[in-house]
């Protein structure tokens, strides 16, 4: 029983972080239920659900639930307090409904009892909500999370194209980026490892790096980097979204310089994460 591959559902499961644990999981033999509002094609194996509301959702038949939807910008339809907050109150209403004891959670890295940043808030409450659940939880407050198509790295990828990076201020801020093949290999072992049960835990990969370095590293092709001031970039960001390259709570984020120690996510996990 110790050693029993479990069976899990996931919500947000098109996004980036979704798909790629669903393929990881796949791959390990795992049985996995995506749940989706739209028509999305399961994998090999995969069983697809596909929803209009999670509360209309029952006969989920698994053993963990990973949530991951969540959204990080804000418009007049998709709101934090509607898709953040209101999605995770579903979705543990969900996992009572089904019976199922588990929940996992990305959270934000930063998130903090007196954080005053929207997003964050919004996160807060969230893990507030599954913390007061009653469920067994993890909670992974996480940093950019890496890998093909991640949406920095579509960003980049896009300026590239331009011909132009642009590094808000001075690009001294510090992220600490985690490979998504790590993250998978974290959520599956939170379905099952007790030294993860009820705990809130950085998800960071093992080295920080300026803002700067690192789009100096993704640079292979050598466009032009440009530094624009700060207030140009929140001028941007507040009075022409569509055409700025950094929302303005994701410049908020950038400029919060959110690094934390691995450590205690490699102690908990038993797993050695990987540098980029
Ligand atoms: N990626 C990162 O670096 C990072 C860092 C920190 C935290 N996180 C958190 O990790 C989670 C997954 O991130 P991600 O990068 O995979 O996000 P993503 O690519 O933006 O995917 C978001 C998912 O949420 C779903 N969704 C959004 N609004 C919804 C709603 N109102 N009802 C139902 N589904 C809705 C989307 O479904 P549709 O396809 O139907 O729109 C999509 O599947 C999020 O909670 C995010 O805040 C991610």
């Amino acid at each position: 029983m110790a050693n029993k591959k479990p069976i899990i559902a996931v919500t947000g499961a098109t996004g980036f972080v979704g798909s790629n644990l669903r393929k990881f999981l796949v791959e390990q033999n795992i049985s996995v239920t995506s749940l989706t509002r739209k028509k999305s094609k399961p994998f090999k194996s995969e069983k697809n659900m596909q929803f209009a509301d999670l509360d209309k959702i029952s006969n989920l038949k698994s053993d963990a639930l990973v949530h991951l939807i969540g959204t990080g910008a804000q418009t007049k339809e998709s709101d934090y307090e509607s898709v953040n907050v209101l999605q995770t109150q579903k979705a543990i209403q969900l996992c009572k409904r089904s019976n199922i004891k588990k929940i996992v959670y990305i959270s934000g890295l930063g998130v903090n009892n007196s954080t005053t940043l929207a997003y964050f808030i919004s996160k807060l409450k969230a893990e507030n909500l599954i913390i007061n659940s009653g469920l067994n939880y993890t909670i992974f407050r996480a940093s950019y999370i890496v890998g093909p198509n991640d949406p920095l790295t579509q960003n980049l990828t896009k300026q590239i194209k331009s011909g132009t990076i642009v590094i808000p201020g001075s690009g001294l801020y510090r992220l600490q980026p985690i490979l998504i093949n790590d993250v998978c290999k974290m959520i599956l072992a939170a379905t099952t490892n007790k030294k993860l049960s009820n705990k809130i835990v950085d998800l960071v990969g093992p080295k920080t790096i300026s803002f700067e370095n690192y789009v100096r590293k993704f640079n292979k092709s050598k466009a032009k980097i440009k530094k624009i001031p700060l207030e140009q970039a929140y001028h941007t960001a507040l009075n022409n979204p569509k055409k700025a390259l950094y929302g303005v709570d994701d410049l908020s984020i950038m400029i919060g310089d959110y690094v934390s120690n691995h450590k205690k996510l490699e102690k908990l996990s038993g797993i050695k994460l990987k540098t980029l």
